[in-house]
């Protein structure tokens, strides 16, 4: 499959506008919105229109090329004013998935590089620099699937946590892409999908994913895995992350952290596909990682639907911390990173 020709397309270009699939309907309806500048789309990233870290990226990436494009008939002062208001409510949209910050930055630097040029021409090449991140967010996905593939057997049962696949990214997916690539080459693979409380991605997304793909795929609810581990039920876990510290932490969606302890306690590999935009190596480890804490109202029940006691008290954090000592390897597009640890890690980005 082409880079242009992925089954999921999560966020397409169209007619001057940025089309998401709305991720908060589905699988009941499957529909795009339309963008238009980057306060609309800070809004799409913060109520989770989009999501997922990569994904996150690449909005917000269009989120900046938008605004650019709003603004390119007007003076060189006011286009750097307007920019450098969209970067700031961009970055504010939602505080852990690294890549938005790494989107952010990637397009400062092509409006530093094109500063002196007439204010069309850096709204040129800020659209560019948009389509550039999204395509290359395929090629990574795809580098990646190819890399983690070589670790599955034929015939795994592999559990998954969250959405990690097309949905989350530009097309192909981290940890489902790894699950595409080894049933593009011919594995039978099967896979177990956690309902991933409170938002359901599992439930919701990499179910649709899967279904849609015709790759075999069990959905259970968060607190059914270490069942069926204990059962010899489940033969690899792969998952994403939104961010991973030099030290080889990993943040990733609220329950991955039960996950790999699990993982450990029944000698069950448990792998992160993570591309390189995802490591931040300005925070040494995982408890330095800024974790989300998203409304009570998604913990209280599901859209129309209230099932708690009125007047409890709620903790809903998004994300959490699994210790780099619990990952089996990071699979990157660089290829893997086995037993994750600082020396590793910076290894990486020096080779
Ligand atoms: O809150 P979400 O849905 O944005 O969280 C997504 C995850 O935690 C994913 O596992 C992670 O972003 C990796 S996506 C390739």
């Amino acid at each position: 499959m082409g880079e242009h020709s992925e089954a999921v397309e999560t966020l397409r270009w169209n007619n001057g506008r940025l089309e998401m699939i709305d991720q908060r309907v589905l699988p009941a309806r499957f529909e795009y919105l339309a963008y238009t500048d980057a306060a609309e789309m800070a809004e799409g990233i913060r109520s989770m229109v989009v999501r997922g870290a990569p994904a996150i990226g690449v909005a917000a990436a269009y989120g900046v090329a938008l605004e650019a494009i709003k603004w390119r008939s007007t003076s060189s002062g006011e286009f750097s004013r307007k920019l450098t208001l969209a970067c700031e409510v961009l970055a504010a949209s939602r505080p852990t998935a690294v890549n938005l910050f790494w989107a952010l930055k990637r397009m400062q630097g092509v409006w530093e590089q094109h500063a002196s040029r007439p204010v069309v021409e850096i709204a040129d090449a800020l659209l560019a620099e948009a389509h550039e991140v999204l395509a290359e967010d395929i090629r990574i996905n795809r580098r990646m699937g190819a890399h983690g593939a070589a670790l599955l057997k034929d015939g795994a049962r592999v559990l998954t946590h969250c959405n990690a696949g097309a949905l989350a990214t530009a097309g192909h997916g981290t940890a489902l892409g790894v699950i595409r690539s080894a049933v593009e080459a011919g594995k039978k693979i099967s896979v177990i999908a956690d309902e991933t409380r409170p938002f359901l991605q599992g439930a919701r997304l990499t179910a649709w994913e899967m279904v849609q793909e015709k790759i075999p795929v069990t959905l259970i609810t968060d607190n059914m895995s270490g069942y069926l581990m204990s059962q010899g039920e489940v033969d690899a876990v792969v998952v994403g992350t939104d961010r991973v510290a030099a030290n080889g932490d990993v943040v990733n969606k609220i329950g991955t952290y039960m996950v790999a302890v699990l993982s450990k306690r029944h000698g069950i590999p448990f792998y992160v596909a993570c591309p390189l935009s995802t490591i931040d190596l300005s925070i040494p480890e995982g408890a330095a990682i800024p974790i989300e804490e998203r409304p009570a109202s998604e913990v209280t029940g599901f859209r129309d639907c209230q099932w708690a006691a009125q007047g409890v008290a709620i903790r809903n954090p998004a994300f959490d911390v699994t210790p780099a000592e619990l990952v089996t390897a990071l699979i990157t597009e660089k290829g893997l990173v086995n037993q994750p640890n600082r020396q590793k890690i910076a290894a990486l980005f020096n080779s």
